[in-house]
């Protein structure tokens, strides 16, 4: 069980771990693309970790003590800690920065009050989160991870750690993996909230145990999100607009979009095109807007309305009854667990959008699975 192996001249003995991927998980399972097999995997792997972390199984920390919560994580991790922000400060009252894990490592970071990092990786091996976890325990501060890979770099060397169970994904688009980061903080946020009572805290945990059913009869609508990437398939350039947490989401959508199809995407909080951005809509620009925060949704859809004053295509993504042309609605649930149910919707335009261009959709150029340097 043990081989020996030769390191910086020393001899070590390394103990033999066998992985316990199965053949199931890594194969495609008769789809054609790995990004659609792990878009359909959701449910199950979210009803895995939903009721990991929901029974009690795994037992999540309450982190309300904390003064200060720095989310530090790349790429669509990042994205997935935008919302663990907006739920933490929104409902938790915390205060929460979210960085970029290449700017934390080199920035001055003032750690005067109670803090802890969250770091958020699928593979546990990104080269500039593991530097900020890094930074965080040279400075003596408790790190807590949420992690796909148990046996990873950042798994290991983590004060706490919250695996998620996504099982192998290997489509360089993370898709499984953000919902289950996102799951996770969400639950984390809950947790944390203290200012709804118990029973109403029940109610949600009931309710969130029907979010793999929703889920799944919102993946099951693929022709719809197929009829939409058939309409913005040829353009250059498209825009997502939302305000707060749908502006996270929007941030998630654009990146996958501009990942898979190789079309310039950009996210902008609604509020700010106005600044310079609004300039760049003109007659039939692609915007997508999503809306599903109750209390700003009347100032999102202003900002709808300037857009399509000046001609632009609107495709909508809300859970209320809001009704426009091109929309889509996905069922109202609770705030924390709201955005599981627009991504994926989002995930699947990306990849049909990606299909009908012909790209290299599980491995896009230029991009890496894990970024292991610099
Ligand atoms: C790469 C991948 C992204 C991913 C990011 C962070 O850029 O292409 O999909 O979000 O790394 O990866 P991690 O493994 O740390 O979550």
């Amino acid at each position: 069980n043990e081989v020996i192996v030769i390191k910086d001249n020393k001899i070590i003995n390394k103990k033999i771990e066998t992985s316990d991927i199965t053949k199931e998980a890594k194969d495609k399972n008769g789809y054609k693309y790995y990004m659609l097999k792990e878009i359909m995997e959701e449910p199950v792997v979210l009803e895995k970790t939903l009721e990991k972390y929901l029974s009690n199984k795994e037992e999540l920390p309450d982190i309300s003590s904390y003064e200060e919560i720095h989310i530090v994580a790349c790429g669509s991790a990042m994205y997935a800690g935008l919302i663990g922000k907006s739920l933490l400060s929104e409902y938790a009252n915390k205060k929460v920065i979210v960085e970029v894990a290449s700017e934390y490592r080199y920035q001055n970071i003032i750690y005067d009050r109670k803090t802890l990092v969250i770091l958020i990786s699928q593979s546990g091996e990104t080269a500039d989160t593991i530097a900020a976890m890094r930074k965080a325990k040279e400075n003596n501060i408790d790190t807590l991870a949420i992690v796909n890979v148990k046996t990873s770099t950042i798994a290991r060397e983590s004060d706490k750690k919250l695996y998620i169970e996504a099982g192998p994904e290997i489509a360089v688009a993370t898709t499984k993996a953000y919902i289950l980061q996102v799951a996770v903080l969400s639950l984390l946020a809950l947790k944390a909230t203290k200012s709804i009572t118990l029973e109403e805290k029940d109610n949600i945990i009931e309710e969130i145990k029907n979010l793999p059913k929703m889920l799944k009869n919102i993946l099951d609508k693929k022709q719809e999100y197929f009829e939409i990437a058939k309409k913005i398939y040829k353009e250059e350039n498209i825009f997502f607009i939302g305000r707060k947490i749908d502006y996270a989401i929007c941030m998630e959508g654009s990146l996958k979009l501009k990942e898979v199809s190789y079309i310039h995407s950009e996210a902008y909080q609604a509020g700010e095109l106005k600044h310079g951005t609004i300039s760049l809509i003109e007659e039939n620009t692609v915007v997508f807007a999503v809306i599903t925060e109750d209390d700003i949704k009347d100032k999102t859809i202003s900002n709808i309305k300037e857009v399509m004053s000046r001609g632009a295509k609107i495709f909508i993504i809300s859970n209320d009854t809001y009704q426009g042309k091109n929309q889509v609605t996905v069922p109202k649930i609770n705030a924390f667990m709201q955005p599981i149910l627009v991504v994926p919707v989002l995930q699947l335009i990306a990849f049909e959008t990606a299909r009908l261009r012909n790209c290299d959709i599980d491995k896009p150029k230029n991009l890496a699975k894990s970024v292991t340097v610099e």
